[in-house]
């Protein structure tokens, strides 16, 4: 495995897309036929992905680069940092603190709709709840995606421009790499 933070990082960015792929083909199962045990089990088992693996990642990313990034705020100015090509992607005038507050607001929006999902799925009735299941997996899906690209063309290459080689052997060490 990698000792580059932003190597881990993105890898497990691509397991938990791989996991959204999952929860999406449920989803669009209950939307097109209607309940069947075999979208409950796509959905259930992305969920549990969910649940542990991008749980864990994301307590990493407050753990072991949000700490270290800390000292670098209120300034450099995302603007300032980031990759010319990326810069669409971001069309507001954030500083990294604005970055990093919105990013450990998606984690804790992300946390609110997996238990609502988690309620639904658990539920005696989960045939009954088919298009509510599916309307918070598309939720999910839609939240992470978005806050994966954000760290992934944002976060990480102002957070590699940012970081002293030092630093980001901090990260590496705080993660456990
Ligand atoms: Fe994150
Ligand atoms: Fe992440």
């Amino acid at each position: 495995m990698s000792t580059n933070p932003f190597e881990v990082f993105v890898e497990e960015h691509n397991h938990g897309l791989a996991a959204l792929e999952k929860m999406e083909q449920g989803a669009d199962s209950l939307r097109e036929n209607g309940y069947s045990a075999e979208a409950l089990r796509l959905i259930k088992e992305a969920n549990e992905f969910i649940k542990t693996e991008v749980k864990a990642h994301n307590q990493k990313e407050e753990d072991a680069l949000f700490p270290v990034l800390s000292p670098h705020m209120p300034s450099p100015s995302i603007i300032d940092v980031i990759v010319e090509e990326h810069r669409e992607l971001w069309d507001k005038e954030e500083d990294l603190q604005g970055l990093l507050s919105s990013l450990l607001g998606d984690h804790q929006e992300l946390w609110a709709e997996e238990d609502r999902l988690e309620s639904l799925l658990n539920s005696p009735n989960a045939a009954d709840n088919a298009a509510a299941i599916a309307e918070s997996a598309y939720n999910i899906i839609y939240m992470l995606r978005d806050h994966i690209d954000k760290e992934n063309n944002i976060l990480f290459p102002s957070a590699q421009s940012i970081l002293s080689e030092i630093e980001v052997a901090k990260v590496s060490e705080l993660m456990g790499l």
